[in-house]
């Protein structure tokens, strides 16, 4: 039992010890499960378009690509086979989550990591060697699993292994690689679009082989995490690692509360069915909503298409990549507020904020292209106002990168008990990948009908999100992880969803009052 520790609501009871180099250097590691993602994320979109590329796997699209000579800048080139092909990634993803929560859980954090990495390895090989569709999608079928393995593995592991107090800042290290990885592509595919031979896309394809190795590795060497090792019957080794990362003897408090969860969580048998009763309502509506409101910010338009976008805003295309780049660098410098804030500021602050400053942005993007595009979308858009567009949708990239980019990750992975953290874990995983693959798939479509009123349309999901995290998210900076339930359990909605018998982490753990974070 937690012997003699108080949790205030908002804030969080104190376990001690320190941020250790061993346990800094393991997150960093561990963190990089998200380049791989990232990774990803940004190559697909540039080796699409290369011609030589298309030509060789895809010939009808690119002949009528070719043929395309219409002006319309809502209304680009858009092939449903093309963007099949990019988002069968997401839709493996969505699956092989599911698979990586049983070995999450029964295995440990890091053999679902090491499982990404190798699986990502292998289809970084095949698809970089590709003669023919098939190997492209075997290829991109097996990159799909590696992302939902280490998806789902990554932020549970980072939040587990943080010390409360700095888990905000360590587990934002996934979505900081995730930047770093978009970011490199964008550079490769940069480089490799200027490859005069016919092959630069296989250069793009087969250098994800590279973040792939370095998860691979690092997860070799990686410690599991306290929380599991216990979950799994080592607790001797837990006390260990729990000495080891927190830098200290004195863990016996965190090492019970760490046991009381694992009893807890024994009890369960079936995660997926329990998943589903009414005491974890409330962080099971998280793990489905946060994923789908961060991919309805409309960021992955800008992830996916900022080429066809820059085009859309009539420029031309080697200002086209560059703009990619300047995005690519802005998304990442971004993040870095957030590392630095979220445990001072607390998680809502920065949703909230990061949801105004999008808002503000889409709505000045959607008035600029209106003004000078129009709905016939044929005219040509004045150089000021290029520059105008270029510097709101920075503004939008970097509201983004501190709020709804790391918290999408950070939130869900730290609300869950462990009963049902790999199985809640998932689902965030699963519903994150949906979103992404439908966007991907309809963002053309929708452009062309709803013109510049496509950003309209993400900004009013900016508004709701924004207010659902007013109302219904409770602030989680500081609060050990295993003593979430008493966070549920003092905010005035969710706290009819949970009973007193629900709360299992000592007799001597004083409730605080909700209090205005809540
Ligand atoms: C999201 C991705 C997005 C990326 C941009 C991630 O948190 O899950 O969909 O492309 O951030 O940095």
């Amino acid at each position: 039992m937690a012997g003699g520790a108080i949790v205030h609501s908002g804030g969080g009871k104190e376990y001690p010890g320190n941020l250790t180099v061993y346990v800094f250097f393991t997150c960093v590691v561990a963190a990089t499960g998200g380049l791989i993602f990232g990774y990803d994320l940004g190559i697909s979109g540039g080796v699409t378009q290369m011609n030589s590329f298309l030509e060789k796997f895809f010939p009808d699209v690119f002949q009528k690509k070719i043929r395309d000579t219409s002006n319309n800048k809502y209304c680009t080139f858009d092939s449903q086979l093309l963007t099949t092909f990019t988002s069968s990634l997401y839709l493996a993803a969505l699956i092989a989550s599911f698979f990586a929560s049983t070995v999450t859980r029964v295995f440990g954090r890091r053999w679902s990591m090491l499982g990404g990495g190798v699986t990502f390895l292998v289809g970084a090989a095949l698809n970089g060697a590709a003669q023919n569709v098939l190997m492209l999608i075997l290829g991109r079928i097996l990159l799909g699993i590696g992302v939902g393995f280490a998806n789902q593995s990554v932020p549970v592991y980072l939040s587990e292994m943080a010390p409360a107090r700095l888990r905000g800042m360590l587990n934002i290290g996934f979505q900081l690689m995730i930047t770093l990885g978009i970011l490199c592509a964008n550079l490769i595919n940069y480089g490799t679009g200027k490859i005069k031979g016919r092959w630069g896309w296989r250069v793009s394809l087969a250098l994800a082989a590279v973040p792939a190795a370095i998860v691979t590795i690092g997860a070799l060497f990686l410690p599991d995490t306290p929380n599991s090792l216990i979950e799994r019957g080592h607790s001797e080794q837990a006390k260990k690692m729990l000495r080891r990362i927190r830098g200290t003897d004195d863990i016996l408090d965190e090492y019970n509360d760490l046991v009381v969860a694992s009893e807890e969580s024994k009890l369960v048998k079936h995660p997926w069915v329990n998943i589903t009763q009414r005491k974890y309502r409330p962080q099971l509506t998280m793990a489905i909503l946060i994923p789908f409101f961060q991919q309805v910010t409309g960021i992955n338009v800008i992830m996916f298409y900022a080429p066809e976008l820059f085009k859309a805003m009539g420029f031309d295309d080697d200002a086209t990549l560059v703009s990619a780049v300047i995005i690519g660098a802005v998304n990442m410098v971004a993040t870095f507020v957030s590392i630095f804030t979220v445990d001072k500021l607390g998680r809502r602050k920065l949703f909230m904020e990061g949801g105004l400053q999008m808002f503000i942005s889409q709505c000045v993007i959607g008035t600029l292209m209106a003004i000078t595009l129009g709905t016939s979308g044929e005219r040509h858009i004045p150089k000021i106002y290029a520059g105008f567009l270029v510097l709101f949708v920075c503004i939008y990239v970097m509201g983004f990168a501190w709020s709804w980019g790391p918290l999408g990750w950070l939130v869900p992975s730290e609300i869950f008990p462990l009963e049902i953290r790999s199985a809640g874990q998932s689902i965030n995983v699963s519903v994150n990948m949906f979103f992404t693959f439908v966007i991907a798939q309809a963002f053309l479509t929708m452009l062309c009908h709803f013109k510049f009123g496509i950003f309209y349309f993400f900004s009013g999901w900016v508004v709701i999100m924004t207010a659902f995290i007013a109302v219904f998210l409770p602030e989680t900076k500081n609060v050990p992880i295993e003593e979430m339930v008493l966070v549920w359990k003092g905010h005035w909605f969710w706290s009819r969803f949970i009973s007193d018998a629900d709360i299992h982490v000592g007799t001597n753990v004083e409730m605080g009052k909700p209090n205005s974070e809540f």
